[in-house]
C-alpha cells in the first residue's frame, strides 16, 4: 500500500476542510509523500477546523482561508490541482437542525458547485468525497452494506447524501471521475474535542483527561469506529484507484462495541475518567440511528482496504495526543 502511496510524489492536491481532524491528518501524510498540498478551509468557529493542525508542518504546504460556498474563488484554486479530497463540511446533526439551511448551503449546494467548477476547469481531477454512515438513518440490518436503503434522519443526512450523489452524477454523466466513502465513526488526534459537534468520543477524550464523568446517553447502543490513519488510507487508495471511479464504500470499525463498553475501555487506556450512564436527552433522541455498524467487505474486495489500527490502540494515541496538546484545542 505504502508504494503505491508514493504516486502523490509531486502531485497537486487539494484538501477542502483542509484544517479540519480528517483533512489535517490526510493533508500530513501527503505532504510526507512529498505531495504538492493547498489547504481550503473557511475556519468557522463552531466546525473542527484549527489551525494547530498543522502548525509544525505550515512551512511544507499551502493554507488558503476561504469558503467552499464561494465558487470565484473556488473557481481560482481547483483548476489546475491533480486530486480533490473534498472533506470541507458541516458535521453536527444537532446543529443541521437548529439551522438547516446553513447545512444547505455547505453540504449540498456547495458540493455542486465545486463539481461545477471541476467540470468546467479542471475535468481531469480525480475527486474522493467524505460522505457518512449517518444518510442509512436507522438500520433495518446489521451489519449495514451499500445495498442498504438510505433513509437519512436529519437534515445534515440529507444534505450529504445530495452531496455524494453529486459526485456520483458528475462522474457518470460528465466523466469526472470521483469516489464518495461513507465514513463511520472516526477517532483519532486533531479531532474535536471542544463540544459534541463532530462526535461525542471527543467530549470524552477531554473529561478522560480532566479526570470528570464521562456521560453516557443510553449505553446499549452499538457502534463501530475507525482510527484516523486507516481512513486516511481509504482516501488516498480511492483517488488512486480507476475502480473506485462513480462508487460509493463504506468504511467500518474492525467490530462493533456498545458504547458503555467503549466508555469503559477508554477510562481504562486513560487512567482516569468515570462512565456514568444517562437517558438520552429528548433533542438528540429525536435523531438518534440506534445501533449502527457497517460492512466493508466491498471496499475490501475492491481496493484492498480494512482497518488495521486497534480500537484500543487508537484511543491510546488519542488520549496521549490530547494529554500534550488539549489546550490548543479548548
Ligand atoms: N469525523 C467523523 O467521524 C466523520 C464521520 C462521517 C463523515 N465525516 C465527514 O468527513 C468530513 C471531514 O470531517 P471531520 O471529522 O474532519 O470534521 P471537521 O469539522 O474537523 O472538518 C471539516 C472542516 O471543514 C471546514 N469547513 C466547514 N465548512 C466549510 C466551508 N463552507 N468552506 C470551507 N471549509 C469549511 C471546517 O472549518 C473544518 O475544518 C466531513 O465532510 C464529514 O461530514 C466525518
Amino acid at each position: 500500500m505504502a508504494d503505491r502511496f508514493e504516486l502523490f510524489g509531486g502531485k497537486r492536491v487539494v484538501v477542502t476542510g483542509g484544517l479540519g481532524f480528517i483533512g489535517s491528518n490526510l493533508a500530513r501524510r501527503l505532504v510526507d509523500l512529498g505531495a504538492d498540498v493547498l489547504l481550503i478551509d473557511s475556519l468557522v468557529p463552531e466546525y473542527g477546523g484549527n489551525l494547530f493542525n498543522v502548525a509544525d508542518i505550515q512551512d511544507r504546504l499551502t493554507v488558503n482561508i476561504s469558503d467552499v460556498r464561494d465558487e470565484y474563488s473556488l473557481r481560482y484554486l481547483v483548476r489546475d490541482c491533480d486530486y480533490l479530497f473534498n472533506l470541507a463540511g458541516q458535521t453536527s446533526h444537532l446543529d443541521s437542525m437548529q439551522n438547516p439551511f446553513a447545512d444547505l448551503e455547505i453540504n449540498c449546494r456547495a458540493q455542486l458547485s465545486i463539481l461545477e467548477v471541476c467540470r468546467h476547469h479542471n475535468p481531469a481531477v480525480r475527486i474522493v468525497f467524505a460522505s457518512t454512515r449517518q444518510i442509512y438513518g436507522r438500520p433495518d440490518y446489521l451489519p449495514v452494506d451499500e445495498q442498504h436503503p438510505v433513509r437519512p434522519v436529519d437534515v445534515n443526512g440529507i444534505n450529504k447524501m445530495a452531496g455524494e450523489w453529486y459526485h456520483i452524477l458528475y462522474n457518470n454523466v460528465y466523466g469526472l471521475r470521483a469516489a464518495a466513502l461513507r465514513l463511520t465513526n472516526t477517532i483519532g488526534p486533531r479531532m474535536r474535542v471542544k463540544d459534541a459537534r463532530q462526535t461525542f468520543v471527543g467530549v470524552w477524550v477531554r473529561n478522560v483527561i480532566e479526570g470528570g464523568e464521562i456521560e453516557v446517553w443510553g449505553g446499549d447502543q452499538l457502534r463501530d469506529f475507525n482510527y484516523v490513519d486507516d481512513v486516511v488510507d481509504a482516501l488516498l487508495l480511492a483517488a488512486l484507484s480507476d475502480d473506485a471511479s462513480g462508487r460509493v464504500f463504506n468504511l467500518a470499525g474492525e467490530s462493533p462495541i456498545s458504547l458503555t463498553d467503549l466508555a469503559s475501555m477508554l477510562a481504562e487506556v486513560g487512567g482516569s475518567g468515570r462512565p456514568v450512564v444517562r437517558a438520552f436527552p429528548e433533542d438528540r433522541r429525536r435523531i438518534d440511528i440506534g445501533d449502527y455498524y457497517a460492512d466493508a467487505s466491498l471496499i475490501e474486495r475492491v481496493l484492498g482496504w480494512k482497518p488495521r489500527v486497534p480500537l484500543r490502540d487508537g484511543l491510546q494515541r488519542t488520549v496521549a495526543f490530547y494529554r500534550t496538546h488539549l489546550a490548543h484545542y479548548l
